[in-house]
């Protein structure tokens, strides 16, 4: 990832630049992006899957980190984008973001957001429950227009993961119950101003196994087989979610086609048996294209000793930036960047600024002797970091760097406090 492993360099450089710097130039906290390590991983998408395999697509799952220039190097990637608000469609469209290419997603969308992916012509509304059928109808007739869409089944399977980052057990406000289908695609095939594709599952985030997409596709198989088999509907499309997991500790990495491989050749089998002509397999990555993409710079400051206990290193940001520790226990690894040829022989626990108690970062931290106006750089921050900050206790959001090719770019400005009391009145 980016360790310069010689000596002479003392500093962490990070996809060809020196962090220190960056640090420097732009202030703490920092979210930092590399462009090379995001458009690495969408030719790996491309040569290992779309290329690979005949009828299959990638949509990159905006949630994960969304903002005009991440919507520019997808599009120029070639890859769709997947949204679930009205704020990412925006975002999507504000950066010329080819609609045709967008699936939108979600559980409860409000029909402001249905009439904006309408009148804007999205590829995909993946409907969630049977009365946004309805909703659908409604606002295309209105517009005239047919929507293609894709139903999002609930498989029913219990995957391992953090259970609030799960979303494919039998128990989950998202998609519809396996009991309810036929039902669904009844209702569906009566509606004029609806044009179904085909289904969508999607699991969980952060899988770190292949069966469950092997047990899901087979579930699939089966509801694409009775559709044929009751009411003669051909599948012209599989959508098979995101989920793909990353190693921010001690996980193994893996590599695209340990999920993708699978996946493809569960459906191909399951199509070949059912005598089902194979639908377009699609895949809707987020966290594998952008997590290990990014790092957070912080400067340190307050070192609290509490003797005989622990040693408490607080940084000038935290829960806000990255809320995923407080959320889900998650785990992150880190060094300082001024200092990354020291031994690291010291444990700390290293703390946000926030008014919070859980406004932990990492817990048991090895690093050199820590002393204030260090750098710290915490990795793989790529995903679900920017993306679900806040501006509790009112501070701004850092800003927002993309490296590419040794050189840096702001695609994000700090927000200010001018900001922040922007909308008060
Ligand atoms: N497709 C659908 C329908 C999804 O709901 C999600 C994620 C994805 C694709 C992309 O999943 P990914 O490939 O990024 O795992 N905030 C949590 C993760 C929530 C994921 C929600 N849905 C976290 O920080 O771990």
């Amino acid at each position: 990832m980016g360790y310069s492993g010689g000596v002479s360099v003392s500093n962490f450089i990070f996809s060809g630049c020196d962090t220190v710097e960056l640090a420097k130039k732009y202030g703490t906290p920092l979210y930092v992006m590399s462009e090379d390590h995001i458009r690495e991983r969408c030719g790996e998408i491309k040569r290992d899957f779309i290329n690979k395999y005949p009828k299959t697509k990638a949509v990159y799952a905006s949630k994960a980190f969304l903002t005009k220039e991440m919507a520019r190097i997808i599009k120029s990637e070639g890859l769709g984008m997947d949204v679930v608000s009205g704020g990412e469609l925006y975002t999507a469209i504000k950066a010329d973001f080819p609609m045709e290419d967008v699936i939108f997603h979600g559980n409860n969308k409000t029909k402001d957001e249905l009439t904006l992916a309408i009148k804007n012509n999205v590829g995909r509304i993946v409907v969630d429950y049977v009365e946004e059928l309805d909703l659908i109808e409604e606002i295309a007739k209105e517009y005239n227009k047919r929507m293609k869409i894709l139903l999002r089944i609930n498989p029913g399977l219990d995957i391992q993961t953090h259970k609030y980052i799960q979303t494919g057990q039998k128990d989950s406000k998202f998609g519809i119950p396996l009991d309810n289908i036929y039902e669904v695609l009844e209702k569906t095939f009566s509606l004029k101003y609806i044009d179904l594709l085909g289904f969508h599952f999607h699991l969980g985030s952060q899988i770190l196994d292949n069966e469950s997409y092997i047990m899901a596709v087979r579930i699939m198989a089966d509801i694409m087989k009775n559709a044929k088999g009751k009411y003669g509907f051909v599948t012209k499309e599989l959508n098979t979610g995101g989920g793909y997991g990353i190693p921010y500790t001690e996980e193994a990495g893996k590599d695209l086609n340990y999920f993708t491989d699978p996946i493809i050749n569960e459906v191909d089998k399951n199509c070949v048996e059912y005598n089902l002509e194979r639908p377009l397999v699609i895949i809707e990555p987020g966290r594998w294209i952008v997590g290990e993409a990014g790092i957070t710079l912080y400067t340190i400051g307050n070192i609290k000793k509490i003797p005989k206990l622990k040693t408490y290193v607080s940084v000038d940001g935290g829960m806000l930036d990255n809320p995923r520790p407080s959320l889900y226990g998650a785990k992150y690894q880190a060094v300082l960047a001024n200092k990354i040829n020291e031994p690291a022989n010291n444990t700390v626990t290293i703390a946000g600024k926030y008014c919070e108690s859980g406004d932990i970062l990492i817990w048991d931290l090895r690093l050199p002797k820590v002393e204030s106006g260090d750098i710290l750089v915490v990795f793989t921050t790529g995903a679900y970091n920017y993306s679900m900050s806040s501006n509790y206790n009112r501070i701004p959001r850092p800003a927002v760097v993309m490296l590419s090719q040794g050189k840096d770019r702001v695609i994000v400005k700090r927000e200010t406090y001018e900001d922040i009391i922007r909308n008060d009145i």
